[in-house]
């Protein structure tokens, strides 16, 4: 059978090795304004929604995933867009190594795979050590914002965020009514209301260093 050729997506798709040892946001982005990450970002709404509402930013999606990372990338591709980009690859790997620790102005993780049987909990991304990873690349007074819709890893996400020493808890954001069907936090926050499911959410806030 034949495959179809994969489209160069470059600059808006690139994996953890095309990236080289570092990140530095001037020469990635072209610019110095502040950026923001989306965490397992999947096939990308927010990075797209969110850049084209906010060209005062730049927004890069992480995605182990390279397909559906890619699928993002299309979106982003296709409108050009200038302030966004997304990375094939570990996002744990992205954190503490290619990223300049406190030069990242929010973090955005949501809906993170569950693992829902008992021996696969050890494979969920919230833990300590990501938590710390998330307080390293921060820049004081930057933001986590987390949501879930499993109300046994929320409080798990929930407690590690509201005790870690270096963030503290702020109020969610309410529930808001979408206009559209791409008018959602992101894909699974659609497909999850759309079943009539609550959503849980987070946000903390980095504490000066
Ligand atoms: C349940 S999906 C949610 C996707 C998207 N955030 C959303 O809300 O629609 C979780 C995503 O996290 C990605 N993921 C899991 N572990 C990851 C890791 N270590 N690094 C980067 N992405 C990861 C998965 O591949 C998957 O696309």
């Amino acid at each position: 059978m034949q495959t179809a050729p994969i489209k160069p997506l470059k600059p808006w798709f690139q994996t953890i090795t095309d990236v080289g040892d570092s990140l530095n946001w001037s020469s990635f982005f072209g610019n110095d304004r502040p950026v923001q990450l989306d965490i397992g970002c999947g096939r990308g709404l927010f990075t797209v929604n969110a850049s084209e509402r906010h060209p005062e930013k730049n927004f890069l999606g992480i995605e182990i995933d390279y397909r559906e990372g890619r699928r993002g990338a299309m979106r982003l591709f296709k409108r050009e867009q200038p302030n966004a980009r997304i990375i094939g690859g570990d996002c744990k790997i992205v954190l503490a190594k290619l990223i300049q620790p406190g030069s990242v102005a929010a973090a955005h993780v949501y809906f993170p795979d569950p693992w829902w049987k008992k021996r696969h909990h050890k494979r969920r991304l919230f833990t300590a050590g990501f938590v710390d990873l998330l307080a390293m690349v921060l820049e004081d007074g930057g933001c986590v914002h987390s949501w879930s819709d499993v109300a046994e890893y929320f409080e798990i996400i929930r407690q590690l965020m509201n005790e870690h020493p270096q963030f503290d808890t702020l109020s969610p954001p309410a529930e808001r009514e979408a206009e559209h069907d791409m008018d959602y936090q992101t894909s699974f926050e659609r497909k999850k209301r759309q079943l009539g499911l609550p959503i849980y959410r987070g946000l903390w806030q980095r504490i000066t260093r």
